[in-house]
Protein backbone atom coordinates (compact mmCIF):
# COMPACT_ATOMS: atom_id res chain seq x y z
CA UNK A 1 0.00 0.00 0.00
CA UNK A 2 1.28 3.71 -0.57
CA UNK A 3 -0.28 7.04 -0.54
CA UNK A 4 0.12 9.69 -3.10
CA UNK A 5 2.52 13.15 -2.16
CA UNK A 6 1.55 16.28 -4.69
CA UNK A 7 4.95 18.04 -4.28
CA UNK A 8 3.75 22.00 -5.49
CA UNK A 9 7.43 22.84 -6.11
CA UNK A 10 8.81 20.19 -7.64
CA UNK A 11 10.53 21.15 -10.79
CA UNK A 12 9.65 24.08 -11.10
CA UNK A 13 6.15 24.73 -12.79
CA UNK A 14 5.56 21.09 -13.57
CA UNK A 15 3.15 19.30 -10.95
CA UNK A 16 5.23 15.94 -9.59
CA UNK A 17 2.82 13.26 -7.46
CA UNK A 18 5.00 10.67 -5.81
CA UNK A 19 4.05 7.37 -4.50
CA UNK A 20 4.82 7.24 -1.01
CA UNK A 21 5.11 3.37 0.71
CA UNK A 22 3.23 2.68 4.05
CA UNK A 23 5.96 3.56 6.62
CA UNK A 24 7.84 5.32 4.13
CA UNK A 25 8.88 9.12 4.48
CA UNK A 26 8.58 11.92 1.77
CA UNK A 27 12.29 12.58 1.50
CA UNK A 28 13.15 8.88 1.01
CA UNK A 29 9.93 8.31 -1.55
CA UNK A 30 10.90 11.70 -3.48
CA UNK A 31 14.94 11.19 -3.67
CA UNK A 32 13.92 7.03 -4.46
CA UNK A 33 11.85 8.13 -7.34
CA UNK A 34 14.28 10.69 -9.20
CA UNK A 35 12.79 14.14 -7.07
CA UNK A 36 15.04 16.58 -6.42
CA UNK A 37 14.15 17.68 -2.67
CA UNK A 38 15.92 19.78 -0.69
CA UNK A 39 17.94 17.90 1.96
CA UNK A 40 21.03 17.69 4.12
CA UNK A 41 21.09 15.38 7.54
CA UNK A 42 18.39 13.18 6.43
CA UNK A 43 17.89 12.96 10.06
CA UNK A 44 15.54 15.21 11.54
CA UNK A 45 18.46 17.42 12.67
CA UNK A 46 19.28 20.23 10.51
CA UNK A 47 16.03 21.99 9.24
CA UNK A 48 17.05 21.50 5.08
CA UNK A 49 14.05 19.69 4.71
CA UNK A 50 11.33 21.87 6.28
CA UNK A 51 8.14 21.66 4.19
CA UNK A 52 4.68 23.34 4.56
CA UNK A 53 2.21 20.80 4.72
CA UNK A 54 -0.48 21.95 2.52
CA UNK A 55 -2.77 18.64 3.18
CA UNK A 56 -3.18 15.66 4.36
CA UNK A 57 -1.65 14.23 7.53
CA UNK A 58 1.82 13.15 8.59
CA UNK A 59 3.41 11.34 11.95
CA UNK A 60 6.46 12.84 12.33
CA UNK A 61 9.51 10.20 13.61
CA UNK A 62 11.60 11.86 16.36
CA UNK A 63 13.53 15.14 15.25
CA UNK A 64 15.38 17.59 16.93
CA UNK A 65 13.34 21.13 17.92
CA UNK A 66 16.75 22.89 16.35
CA UNK A 67 15.19 21.67 13.04
CA UNK A 68 11.51 22.13 13.42
CA UNK A 69 10.56 24.20 16.77
CA UNK A 70 7.13 23.46 18.32
CA UNK A 71 5.65 27.07 16.98
CA UNK A 72 6.86 26.10 13.08
CA UNK A 73 4.92 22.74 13.82
CA UNK A 74 1.82 24.45 15.18
CA UNK A 75 2.18 26.88 12.20
CA UNK A 76 1.94 23.25 9.69
CA UNK A 77 5.68 22.80 8.58
CA UNK A 78 7.02 19.69 8.80
CA UNK A 79 10.59 17.63 8.11
CA UNK A 80 9.76 15.84 5.04
CA UNK A 81 12.58 13.49 5.74
CA UNK A 82 11.06 12.45 9.12
CA UNK A 83 7.91 12.92 7.69
CA UNK A 84 5.86 9.58 7.26
CA UNK A 85 2.07 9.75 5.28
CA UNK A 86 -0.98 8.36 6.27
CA UNK A 87 -3.41 10.36 4.09
CA UNK A 88 -2.60 11.43 0.65
CA UNK A 89 -0.91 14.58 1.17
CA UNK A 90 0.56 17.50 -0.95
CA UNK A 91 3.26 19.50 0.33
CA UNK A 92 5.79 22.19 -0.76
CA UNK A 93 9.44 22.61 0.40
CA UNK A 94 10.01 26.48 1.56
CA UNK A 95 11.09 29.07 -1.37
CA UNK A 96 14.18 30.80 -0.93
CA UNK A 97 15.05 33.95 -2.82
CA UNK A 98 18.43 32.24 -4.56
CA UNK A 99 17.47 28.74 -4.20
CA UNK A 100 20.12 27.23 -6.69
CA UNK A 101 19.36 23.65 -8.38
CA UNK A 102 22.29 22.43 -10.11
CA UNK A 103 22.22 19.07 -11.72
CA UNK A 104 22.09 15.66 -10.75
CA UNK A 105 25.75 14.21 -11.55
CA UNK A 106 27.20 10.81 -11.01
CA UNK A 107 30.75 11.29 -11.59
CA UNK A 108 33.27 7.94 -12.19
CA UNK A 109 36.15 9.30 -10.25
CA UNK A 110 40.16 8.23 -9.58
CA UNK A 111 41.84 9.01 -6.80
CA UNK A 112 44.89 11.53 -7.52
CA UNK A 113 45.70 12.73 -4.28
CA UNK A 114 45.90 11.34 -0.55
CA UNK A 115 47.55 12.88 2.30
CA UNK A 116 47.40 13.48 6.31
CA UNK A 117 45.76 16.59 6.78
CA UNK A 118 45.69 16.01 10.45
CA UNK A 119 46.52 13.08 12.30
CA UNK A 120 43.13 11.80 12.09
CA UNK A 121 42.04 13.61 8.83
CA UNK A 122 42.52 12.43 5.19
CA UNK A 123 42.99 15.15 2.45
CA UNK A 124 41.31 12.54 -0.64
CA UNK A 125 41.61 14.61 -4.15
CA UNK A 126 39.57 12.53 -7.00
CA UNK A 127 40.20 13.45 -10.66
CA UNK A 128 36.92 13.20 -12.60
CA UNK A 129 36.99 10.44 -15.22
CA UNK A 130 33.19 11.02 -16.69
CA UNK A 131 30.13 12.40 -15.77
CA UNK A 132 31.50 15.93 -15.49
CA UNK A 133 31.67 18.83 -14.99
CA UNK A 134 30.96 19.11 -11.25
CA UNK A 135 29.09 21.96 -11.18
CA UNK A 136 27.75 22.93 -7.46
CA UNK A 137 27.35 25.80 -4.89
CA UNK A 138 30.06 26.34 -2.13
CA UNK A 139 29.32 24.24 0.99
CA UNK A 140 27.27 21.88 -0.77
CA UNK A 141 28.28 18.11 -0.24
CA UNK A 142 28.12 15.11 -2.16
CA UNK A 143 27.83 10.98 -1.59
CA UNK A 144 30.84 9.37 -2.11
CA UNK A 145 31.20 5.52 -2.49
CA UNK A 146 34.40 4.29 -2.46
CA UNK A 147 34.97 0.81 -4.05
CA UNK A 148 33.68 -1.76 -1.72
CA UNK A 149 32.23 0.95 1.15
CA UNK A 150 28.52 1.60 1.72
CA UNK A 151 27.86 5.44 0.35
CA UNK A 152 28.78 8.39 2.93
CA UNK A 153 28.17 12.08 2.43
CA UNK A 154 31.20 14.47 2.34
CA UNK A 155 31.46 18.23 1.89
CA UNK A 156 33.35 19.62 -1.44
CA UNK A 157 36.45 21.56 -0.41
CA UNK A 158 37.75 22.44 -3.90
CA UNK A 159 35.90 25.32 -6.11
CA UNK A 160 32.88 24.30 -8.14
CA UNK A 161 33.38 23.40 -11.76
CA UNK A 162 37.16 22.07 -10.58
CA UNK A 163 38.28 18.84 -12.57
CA UNK A 164 40.06 17.52 -9.43
CA UNK A 165 37.62 17.05 -6.27
CA UNK A 166 38.97 17.56 -2.49
CA UNK A 167 37.32 16.09 0.24
CA UNK A 168 38.50 15.65 3.99
CA UNK A 169 37.47 12.69 5.48
CA UNK A 170 37.74 12.40 9.51
CA UNK A 171 38.14 8.97 11.21
CA UNK A 172 35.55 8.84 12.97
CA UNK A 173 36.02 6.13 16.16
CA UNK A 174 34.55 2.52 15.30
CA UNK A 175 33.32 3.63 11.51
CA UNK A 176 33.62 1.76 8.85
CA UNK A 177 34.44 3.71 5.38
CA UNK A 178 36.83 6.41 7.47
CA UNK A 179 38.55 3.47 8.71
CA UNK A 180 38.73 2.53 4.69
CA UNK A 181 40.09 5.89 3.57
CA UNK A 182 42.47 5.98 6.83
CA UNK A 183 44.39 2.62 6.36
CA UNK A 184 43.40 1.13 2.60
CA UNK A 185 42.03 3.75 0.26
CA UNK A 186 45.12 4.01 -2.50
CA UNK A 187 46.25 6.50 -5.58
CA UNK A 188 44.29 4.90 -8.25
CA UNK A 189 41.21 3.41 -6.67
CA UNK A 190 38.33 4.21 -8.40
CA UNK A 191 35.34 6.10 -6.41
CA UNK A 192 31.65 7.22 -7.20
CA UNK A 193 30.50 10.94 -6.66
CA UNK A 194 26.74 11.59 -6.52
CA UNK A 195 25.93 15.45 -5.71
CA UNK A 196 25.70 18.29 -5.08
CA UNK A 197 23.34 17.53 -2.35
CA UNK A 198 22.66 20.43 0.33
CA UNK A 199 21.08 24.06 1.30
CA UNK A 200 23.70 25.14 3.47
CA UNK A 201 25.93 27.34 0.57
CA UNK A 202 27.11 30.08 -0.01
CA UNK A 203 24.09 32.90 -1.48
CA UNK A 204 26.30 34.65 -3.95
CA UNK A 205 23.81 37.59 -3.93
CA UNK A 206 24.51 38.30 -0.11
CA UNK A 207 26.53 41.25 -0.19
CA UNK A 208 27.76 41.48 3.56
CA UNK A 209 30.38 39.25 5.47
CA UNK A 210 29.98 36.06 6.67
CA UNK A 211 31.11 34.64 9.42
CA UNK A 212 31.87 31.01 9.18
CA UNK A 213 31.82 28.62 12.04
CA UNK A 214 32.99 25.07 11.58
CA UNK A 215 34.92 22.30 14.15
CA UNK A 216 37.24 19.50 12.13
CA UNK A 217 36.30 18.24 8.98
CA UNK A 218 33.49 20.69 9.11
CA UNK A 219 36.19 23.01 7.36
CA UNK A 220 35.36 21.53 3.97
CA UNK A 221 32.92 23.73 3.09
CA UNK A 222 33.72 26.57 4.74
CA UNK A 223 37.67 26.53 2.66
CA UNK A 224 35.53 25.82 -0.45
CA UNK A 225 33.28 29.33 0.37
CA UNK A 226 36.33 30.85 1.19
CA UNK A 227 37.93 30.06 -1.81
CA UNK A 228 35.04 31.10 -3.41
CA UNK A 229 35.50 34.70 -2.34
CA UNK A 230 39.10 35.32 -2.23
CA UNK A 231 40.71 38.69 -3.13
CA UNK A 232 41.72 37.51 -7.02
CA UNK A 233 38.02 36.84 -7.97
CA UNK A 234 35.73 38.97 -9.18
CA UNK A 235 33.60 40.23 -5.88
CA UNK A 236 35.94 39.98 -3.33
CA UNK A 237 33.70 39.99 0.34
CA UNK A 238 34.91 39.96 3.62
CA UNK A 239 34.80 36.13 4.96
CA UNK A 240 35.78 35.40 8.38
CA UNK A 241 36.05 31.47 9.43
CA UNK A 242 36.85 30.38 12.86
CA UNK A 243 37.48 27.39 13.18
CA UNK A 244 37.36 24.58 15.99
CA UNK A 245 40.31 21.71 16.27
CA UNK A 246 41.25 19.06 18.41
CA UNK A 247 45.41 20.47 18.00
CA UNK A 248 46.93 23.64 17.09
CA UNK A 249 48.74 21.87 14.16
CA UNK A 250 45.50 21.07 12.93
CA UNK A 251 44.38 24.05 12.23
CA UNK A 252 46.80 25.60 9.06
CA UNK A 253 46.96 22.24 7.67
CA UNK A 254 43.66 21.82 6.79
CA UNK A 255 43.48 25.34 5.45
CA UNK A 256 46.44 24.13 3.12
CA UNK A 257 46.77 22.99 -0.38
CA UNK A 258 48.07 19.44 -1.10
CA UNK A 259 51.13 21.05 -2.88
C1 LIG B 1 25.73 16.39 4.98
C2 LIG B 1 26.92 15.65 5.56
C3 LIG B 1 28.21 16.08 5.25
C4 LIG B 1 29.31 15.42 5.80
N1 LIG B 1 30.56 15.87 5.51
C5 LIG B 1 31.64 15.26 6.05
C6 LIG B 1 32.99 15.71 5.77
O1 LIG B 1 33.21 16.65 4.98
N2 LIG B 1 34.01 15.05 6.36
C7 LIG B 1 33.81 14.00 7.23
O2 LIG B 1 34.80 13.45 7.75
N3 LIG B 1 32.56 13.54 7.51
C8 LIG B 1 31.47 14.14 6.93
N4 LIG B 1 30.21 13.65 7.20
C9 LIG B 1 30.08 12.40 7.97
C10 LIG B 1 30.28 11.20 7.04
O3 LIG B 1 29.22 11.13 6.09
C11 LIG B 1 30.29 9.83 7.76
O4 LIG B 1 29.16 9.76 8.59
C12 LIG B 1 31.55 9.63 8.59
O5 LIG B 1 32.70 9.63 7.75
C13 LIG B 1 31.50 8.28 9.35
O6 LIG B 1 31.34 7.23 8.42
P1 LIG B 1 31.89 5.77 8.77
O7 LIG B 1 31.43 4.83 7.73
O8 LIG B 1 33.36 5.83 9.06
O9 LIG B 1 31.17 5.47 10.14
P2 LIG B 1 29.93 4.48 10.38
O10 LIG B 1 30.34 3.08 10.15
O11 LIG B 1 28.77 5.00 9.65
O12 LIG B 1 29.74 4.72 11.95
C14 LIG B 1 29.47 6.06 12.48
C15 LIG B 1 29.54 6.00 13.99
O13 LIG B 1 28.50 5.14 14.46
C16 LIG B 1 29.07 4.15 15.29
N5 LIG B 1 28.34 2.89 15.02
C17 LIG B 1 28.31 2.21 13.87
N6 LIG B 1 27.53 1.11 14.00
C18 LIG B 1 27.06 1.13 15.27
C19 LIG B 1 26.18 0.29 16.00
N7 LIG B 1 25.64 -0.81 15.46
N8 LIG B 1 25.91 0.62 17.27
C20 LIG B 1 26.44 1.74 17.84
N9 LIG B 1 27.26 2.57 17.18
C21 LIG B 1 27.57 2.28 15.93
C22 LIG B 1 30.53 4.04 14.91
O14 LIG B 1 31.34 3.61 16.00
C23 LIG B 1 30.86 5.45 14.50
O15 LIG B 1 31.27 6.21 15.62
C24 LIG B 1 29.11 14.30 6.66
C25 LIG B 1 27.81 13.88 6.95
C26 LIG B 1 26.73 14.54 6.42
C27 LIG B 1 25.32 14.06 6.75
S1 LIG C 1 17.32 16.60 5.95
FE1 LIG C 1 18.03 17.47 7.86
S2 LIG C 1 16.15 17.72 8.96
FE2 LIG C 1 15.54 16.70 7.15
Amino acid sequence: MSFKVRIANAAKGAERTIEVPTGATILWAALDQGVDYPFGCQSGNCGACKSHLVSGEVTMEGYSEFALSDEEKARGLILACRAVPWKDCEVAWLEEDDLIVHPRRVLACTVVGLDDATHDIKRVRLGIESGGPFDFSAGQFASVTFAGCAPRDYSMANLPGDAVLEFHVRRSVGGTVSAHVAEKLKPGDSVRVEGPFGTSYLRESHRGPIIAVAGGSGLAPIKSISLFRRPNRARPLPARPLHGAGHPACQPALHAGPE
